[in-house]
């Protein structure tokens, strides 16, 4: 019956055990996860905007290999998503279609410009360096192809953020030009990364949820305070300064306490109007119209290859 069900679900979830595909799930927990998964997928390839700006651009050859495999990677990190969330029954190209039709989110960070290569270098380092805060609890999510994805993604995510610090690394030690634009950049991507956490845990109406499900391991402020706490000392290693003046060691609480987020850019950047939001979409859109051709002689060839 579905009370059974439902016990032998709450039983799975208590004792840390992963929920599979054709397990009963209930129907919130399923649109639950397909809406995480989905808007995730869509970050890592929406996110390959801002840095593929780049990769015409690189100072050397070796930044342009480092660059051209890394955003090859996050397509690959959308591909195990997209993979992810079709064994809950999701269409691929539904999905996108949700996307490019502005009926689905992606992650609000990648609506901001790239405008020097210092800003890939601080993409490594505060984007993707938020994106492992996030996302190494997430291998212990309690949807199983969820988790899984997200060992590998994590794994590459750690080197991509390795990447962008030895990337700003250099360039500190270059001429007070390029310090200056590693600075500007940190000015710039801070504030936006504190964002990627999402609102703080008392207006985020999916937190409380999604624990109770251990879909999410930890709360939005949770990991935006992890954050901060190990961001403060790699810019001191940097050399660079974060743009926060309330930026200080809190010696009772063991964490830094820090200033008041801008949550009406957030909002506004995730309804639509931020810097880039249009022309992310439509880039998207115009690749996805390009490549209609493409998944057509795809379906073709599968088509003729089954019929044989
Ligand atoms: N950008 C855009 N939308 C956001 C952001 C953000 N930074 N933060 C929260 N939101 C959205 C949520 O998706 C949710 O949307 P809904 O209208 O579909 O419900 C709404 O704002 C309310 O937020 P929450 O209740 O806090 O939502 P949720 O529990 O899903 O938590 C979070 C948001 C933390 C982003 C979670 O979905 C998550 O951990 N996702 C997986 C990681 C991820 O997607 N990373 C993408 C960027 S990293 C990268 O791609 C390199």
């Amino acid at each position: 019956s579905e009370e059974d069900l439902q016990q032998h679900f709450d039983r799975t979830i208590g004792e840390d055990q992963r929920i599979e595909p054709r397990d009963w799930m209930p129907e919130g927990y399923r649109r639950t996860v397909v809406r995480q998964i989905a808007q995730h997928a869509h970050s890592e390839i929406i996110g390959m905007q801002p840095e593929g700006n780049w990769i015409t651009r690189a100072p050397t050859l070796r930044r342009k290999a480092i660059l051209l495999a890394k955003v090859q990677d996050e397509a690959g990190h959308g591909l195990y998503l997209y993979s992810a969330v079709e064994t809950l029954g999701a269409d691929r190209g539904e999905l996108t279609d949700r996307l490019i039709t502005g009926r689905q989110k992606y992650s609000s960070i990648f609506n901001y410009p790239t405008l020097t290569f210092a800003d890939v270098g601080v993409i490594g380092w505060l984007v993707d360096g938020a994106a492992i805060c996030n996302q190494v609890p997430l291998c212990r999510s309690s949807y199983g192809p969820y988790a899984r994805a997200m060992i590998r993604i994590c794994k590459e995510e750690s080197f991509h953020q390795r990447q962008g610090f030895e990337l700003l690394m250099t360039m500190m030690k270059g001429t007070p030009g390029q310090r200056e634009m590693v600075q500007d950049a940190v000015n710039r991507w801070w504030w936006p990364s504190l964002m990627m956490f999402g609102p703080p845990d008392a207006e985020s109406p999916n937190t409380a949820q999604s624990m109770a499900w251990k879909i999410k391991r930890h709360t939005n402020d949770e990991l935006r305070q992890r954050f901060v706490d190990m961001s403060v000392p790699q810019a001191e290693v940097l050399g660079v300064t974060l743009p926060d003046d309330e930026l200080k060691w809190n010696a009772a609480r063991g964490h830094y306490d820090f200033g008041e987020i801008d949550w009406t850019e957030f909002k506004r950047v995730v309804s639509g109007d931020g810097p880039c939001n249009v022309q992310r979409v439509a880039h998207r859109r115009r690749a996805h119209e390009d490549g209609a051709w493409v998944r057509e002689a795809a379906a073709a060839h599968a088509r003729r290859n089954t019929s044989e």
